[in-house]
């Protein structure tokens, strides 16, 4: 079954321009930032969104995020049909179907690696279909978020004692935790040096590999490598939706990388 289900979606953006003092001066114009979208992607794909500035990634992101909704068209989400709903249950979506990694981390300062990560499950609580689903404590499933992206022992630090990397590995864990139906990543990776970059990579590998759905943006084709699919926008419209045949491995390039910056050390010594 798709994961995510989009059919002729339309984004336009209205803006008035006011010339003059009369009415009659004003005029409307219309943004078409997304010409009649088709995407579907299934379960275990590893996604990557490319295109120039202004072709309208953004706007293909938010409305994936269910951060905003599409002016027609038809987007269904894990099975269920998000143009209809209401706001509450569009929210509930958004926090329950969707795992978010923006480029800035996102992490709150005054708080722990694991109290980051137990956050959505708090809003989670009152959903009351999970009562009888499990009695795992917040606690414990944080920290098996935690675990499984290797911060365990860090859990107890503030994001200022973490660098970029591990930063971005607790926002990863915390866009898991409540094990939603993709991840959405926004550059997640802008941020950051090769090395973390490439760890971070493998950690999306990994997890993919594990069986979660990824959609990642990106401006930068050698990070699209790693990824399964590219989808290219342009002035709105896909242009290109194509399978990578030669897929990179972010932990063997990482290897590579490390041993060939330490023979660069070695030869500055
Ligand atoms: N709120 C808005 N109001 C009016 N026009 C908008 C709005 N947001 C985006 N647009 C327009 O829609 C088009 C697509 O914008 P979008 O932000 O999705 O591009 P993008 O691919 O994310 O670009 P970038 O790589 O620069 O981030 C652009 O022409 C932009 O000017
Ligand atoms: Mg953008």
């Amino acid at each position: 079954m798709s994961v995510i289900e989009m059919r002729r979606i339309k984004r336009e953006y209205r803006m008035e321009s006011k010339r003059g003092k009369k009415k009659s001066n004003s005029t409307a114009i219309i943004v078409r930032a997304l010409r009649g979208v088709d995407f579907l992607a299934d379960e275990g794909e590893f996604v990557s969104v490319m295109g120039p500035s202004g072709s309208g990634k953004s706007t293909l992101m938010n409305i994936l995020g269910c951060l905003d909704k599409p002016t027609s068209g038809t987007y269904t989400l894990d099975g269920i049909e998000t143009s209809k709903s209401n706001s509450n249950t569009f929210a509930y979506i958004r926090n329950r179907k969707i795992g978010f990694v923006f480029q800035s981390f996102n992490l709150l300062a005054r708080t722990t690696a694991l109290e980051n990560v137990e956050l959505p499950l708090f809003y989670r609580q009152k959903d009351r279909s999970d009562k009888n689903k499990t009695n795992i404590s917040r606690k414990e499933r944080a920290i098996t978020a935690l675990k499984e992206v290797g911060l365990k022992e860090r859990m107890d630090h503030f994001p200022s004692q973490l660098s970029g990397g591990q930063q971005q590995r607790v926002a990863i864990a915390r866009a898991m935790v409540n094990d939603p139906a993709f991840i959405l990543a926004d550059e997640p990776t802008g941020n950051l040096d090769t090395g973390m970059t490439l760890e971070i990579m493998g950690l999306f590998q990994q997890l993919n590999d594990q069986g979660k759905t990824i959609i990642m943006v990106t401006h930068e084709p050698e990070l699209a490598a790693y990824t399964k699919r590219i989808i290219t926008l342009r002035d709105g419209e896909i242009v290109s939706d194509m399978p990578v045949t030669e897929r990179c491995n972010a932990f063997d390039d990482l290897a590579k990388w490390k041993s060939d910056h330490a023979l660069l050390s070695e030869d500055h010594s």
